[in-house]
């Protein structure tokens, strides 16, 4: 009897020392398609953030092998009702997670709706060079090959890997490694959905590894000049399209409702009916922060080109697409509203 009290005590400090040798990795969960319910196995009808993050984890039993996960459940929401106070939460959340010696990292499972939005606002909100690493899924928990599970074991093995300190937050999904500084969703239906589109992926997972081929190559994180840990709510920011005959009608609409700042999805380097041009310079002659942007997918909305931003007092966003640039306006906003110094920031984030 003895014997065997002592064989379990030596069993119990085993696996005590092997569990605090792993990585501590903190998995917040908000909802989407990765959380999410379907009617049958192969219906492309579901509920997004049907199920809790213990159900989610549960599913990847795997990765309690190479970290000590502790689950925590933010939001259950899809991500098309993603909001600065979830945001806000989560990006404080985030940083008071990562000042503690002990939490090696912060995966967040998240819809792939605006996951391209989330992952740059804590690109730019989190300080600290520890990864955070955000994760999907295009199909529901209960799909026949769920891609959830897949992801998740590589956002956490990611996570752990010491090559993914420093680089920024990324997103981990189909087996690719993808930097929030490029992000896009370039298909509605795809588990290969995101892209970095104009910097190329910055690796892949091969074998539960991380496998690097770039650098970020935007200030993000510990350098970012961005502090939301005093804020609880954030400056207003539409998006307002381009197209022919495009009329002054939604840029009135947002100026009349009291906006911060307007940015521009517009046609071609991001160029607009002259008639929505008016109503822009308008606008930032009565205090709105204008940003050009493009509705084209790749390449920049560059300076100096058919629009003369100085003249008007518009800032371009040059690889920062409208969904992105909205984002880094919101901020940029809660430091000035001089298009200058908001150009410099296009450059630099
Ligand atoms: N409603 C969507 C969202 O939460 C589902 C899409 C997804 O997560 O893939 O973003």
């Amino acid at each position: 009897m003895k014997q065997i009290k002592l064989i379990l005590m030596a069993l119990c400090c085993v696996s005590f020392i092997a569990s605090a040798q792993k990585p501590t990795v903190y998995v917040l969960a908000t909802g989407g398609t990765i959380a999410g319910e379907g009617k049958t196995e192969v219906n492309s009808a579901y509920t997004s953030g049907a199920i809790t993050v213990d159900e989610l984890l549960s599913a990847v039993p795997e990765i309690n092998d190479i970290a000590t996960i502790k689950g925590e459940q933010v939001a259950n929401i899809g991500s098309q009702d993603m909001n600065d106070e979830v945001w806000l939460k989560l990006s404080k959340r985030v940083n008071e997670l990562l000042k503690k010696s002990d939490v090696h990292a912060i995966v967040i499972t998240h819809g792939t709706d605006t996951q391209e939005e989330t992952a740059y606002f804590l690109n730019l909100t989190v300080k600290s060079d520890k990864p955070v690493i955000l994760v999907g899924s295009m199909r529901p928990s209960t799909a026949i090959s769920a891609d959830g599970p897949r992801n998740i074991y590589n956002a956490v093995a990611c996570a752990v890997d010491k090559s993914s300190k420093g680089k920024g937050v990324m997103v981990v999904m189909d087996d690719r490694i993808l930097g929030a500084d490029d992000l896009s969703k370039t298909n509605t239906l795809s588990v290969g959905t995101f892209q970095n589109p104009n910097f190329g992926e910055l690796g892949i997972v091969y074998n539960g590894k991380p496998v690097y081929s770039r650098e970020p190559m935007k200030r993000h994180t510990s350098k970012s000049e961005f502090d939301v840990s005093h804020l609880d709510k954030l400056p207003r920011v539409e998006i307002i399209l381009s197209y022919s005959n495009a009329t002054d009608l939604f840029v009135n609409a947002a100026v009349n409702a009291g906006v911060k700042g307007i940015v521009t999805a517009g046609v071609g380097n991001g160029n607009l009916t002259t008639v929505m041009q008016n109503a822009l310079a308008a606008a930032v002659k009565n205090g709105v922060a204008v940003v050009r942007s493009s509705r084209i997918a790749t390449g920049p909305t560059a300076q100096w080109d058919e629009i003369d931003d100085d003249k008007l007092g518009f800032s371009a966003s040059w690889f920062v697409n409208p969904y992105r640039a909205r984002v880094l306006l919101m901020l940029a906003l809660t430091k000035t509203n001089n298009y200058k110094e908001i150009q410099r920031m296009f450059t630099e984030y």
